[in-house]
């Protein structure tokens, strides 16, 4: 149990300002994350006053769609997914600044039409010309759109028009280097926002307080006292309906590019000069030039993919990926990744950082874990019948904390050790975790600020990274090359030798 105390310290990352007045021109206004994520987000802030009055919505998408049915199908969104209307008032009021402008995003009259209705709005609205354009189109859309964006001079000021890209970011470190291009010439870096919703979330944040704002751990937190670091984003969902991307994107594009990176390079990075947004991207960025795979020449010592067959999950049956709708029954999309990576710098050098993520697992689970050395000689008698290594596990969701594992005396005449944990709870000492990244992501961008978005050459580092996985992994080969896991289980067995080789093993969860 965790009291808490009067903290003067004032976080630069915390923002309570409102920002000015402006227009969010949603592109892909019809698909799911605008109304299950986005619109529901967008809301929250507007119950919490965190948004200007004046705050308008432009929906496009190319189904013919009036402004009235636009605002229905944010309503649904917010009943839905969100937390409600709150008050017929508060809706009413929020729904005068939804609009709806169908376009298509490769033709160039779509932004023609869409600039005049921008103009309008701004003497309607009282806008001021500020704008974010955010597209949350299918992944091959992004460069057209910037480029049509940039062609129609919706990107020509730098301090009013910003434009925020969703992930993923390229298919590969070739196309993440095209499509930065393309963007870098119809806009400044200073106003792409490339979204990767973890950063959002409170506990990932909390990460940087954590380290930097604690002085016991920064200490320990070298190779001096570090066995090996472990990240795991287990999640129980399966492919919910998402084939048509998921197929050609698989556990590596979805997740580790971004998710796991995040985790890995807030983890890593060394204190950064202040909290700006370049102090901060500036080392993660030199954790990621550091950063290399364990065994590029032994693949399998590396890098291991798996697929889940069909299983149980909460006394369901679920059907194998390979059954599911609209994926290839030959397919060897990988559903689960672990990769164990090494960083070649003065505080890392020989530690390895592994991270698992897969789909249909047991558990939705998302953990950072530093195991520490064991202890050099061990005096008591452990009822574990071995050393058990401290383990610091900052959990990022759900029952969002951080908890400490050492050791204690077993009450009685014997001097026996067992292992106990000191647990923090968000949930205890704060009430709920505020855990809706997408708010904070959105409120960051209106405000100008790019601390939690992921800079152009971070996304080509990340890829970098991955590189040697992906040329092997991408090649055809047959469907026996995928081990499979039992969904509703723990990784295939070929993740634990990627650890045992080393003498560690996997957390159980
Ligand atoms: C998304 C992935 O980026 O993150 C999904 O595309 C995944 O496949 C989701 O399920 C996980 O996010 P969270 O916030 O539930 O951990």
């Amino acid at each position: 149990m965790v009291k808490l105390l009067e903290n003067p310290l004032r976080v630069g990352l915390q923002q309570d300002r409102i920002p000015d007045p402006q227009i969010l021109v949603i592109f892909g206004a019809s698909g799911d994350l605008t109304q299950r994520k986005l619109v529901p987000a967008i809301y929250k802030m507007k119950l919490e006053r965190k948004l200007p009055p004046e705050l308008t919505i432009v929906g496009v998408s190319r189904r013919g769609w009036s402004h009235d049915f636009f605002r229905e199908h944010c309503r649904e969104g917010v009943e839905d997914f969100g937390g409600g209307i709150g008050s017929q008032a508060l809706w009413d009021d929020f729904a005068k600044g939804l609009f709806y402008s169908p376009g298509d995003i490769d033709k160039p009259d779509s932004y023609d039409k869409l600039n005049s209705f921008l103009t309008e709005l701004d003497e309607q609205r009282g806008t001021r010309g500020n704008r974010v354009f955010y597209l949350s189109v299918a992944p091959r859309f992004f460069a057209e759109a910037s480029m049509q964006l940039g062609k129609a001079g919706m990107l020509s000021d730098p301090e009013k028009q910003r434009l925020v890209i969703e992930k993923p970011f390229g298919h590969d470190l070739g196309s993440a280097q095209m499509l930065n291009r393309v963007v870098q010439q119809v806009c400044s870096e200073k106003q792409v926002y490339r979204i990767d919703h973890y950063l959002g979330k409170e506990t990932v944040q909390n990460l940087l307080v954590f380290r930097f704002a604690n002085a016991i751990f920064e200490p320990l937190w070298n190779r001096q006292f570090v066995e090996c670091v472990q990240i795991t984003v287990a999640e129980t969902v399966g492919l919910e309906g998402r084939a048509g991307y998921y197929e050609s994107a698989g556990a590596l594009r979805d997740m580790v590019q971004n998710h796991l990176m995040q985790l890995f390079t807030l983890t890593a990075m060394e204190p950064p000069n202040s909290l700006d947004a370049d102090s901060i991207r500036n080392e993660k960025v030199k954790v990621l030039e550091a950063a290399h795979l364990a065994d590029v020449e032994n693949l399998e010592r590396s890098a291991v993919r798996g697929q889940y067959a069909a299983g149980w999950m909460k006394g369901q049956q679920v059907p194998g990926y390979r059954d599911e709708e609209g994926v290839d029954p030959n397919s060897t999309t990988p559903t689960y990744a672990a990769l164990k990576l090494n960083i070649d710098n003065w505080r890392w050098k020989g530690v390895p950082f592994y991270m698992r993520t897969g789909k249909r697992m047991p558990k939705k689970v998302t953990e950072i874990a530093i195991i520490f050395r064991e202890v050099p000689f061990l005096m008591f008698q452990s009822a574990a019948k071995q050393a058990n290594p401290n383990v610091l596990a900052l959990r990022i969701q759900p029952n969002e904390g951080i908890s400490m594992r050492f050791e204690v005396k077993t009450p009685g005449n014997s001097l026996r050790t067992r292992s106990v944990d000191m647990d923090f709870r968000y949930e205890t000492a704060f009430g709920e975790a505020n855990t809706d990244a997408y708010s904070r992501l959105l409120i960051d961008c209106m405000l100008g600020d790019q601390t939690l978005f992921t800079r152009s050459d971070e996304v080509e580092e990340s890829w970098r990274v991955l590189t040697p996985v992906l040329q092997v992994w991408d090649a055809p080969a047959p469907p026996e090359v995928m081990p499979l896991y039992e969904a509703g289980t723990w990784e295939p067995v070929e993740a634990e030798l990627l650890l045992n080789r080393n003498g560690h093993r996997w957390r159980r969860l």
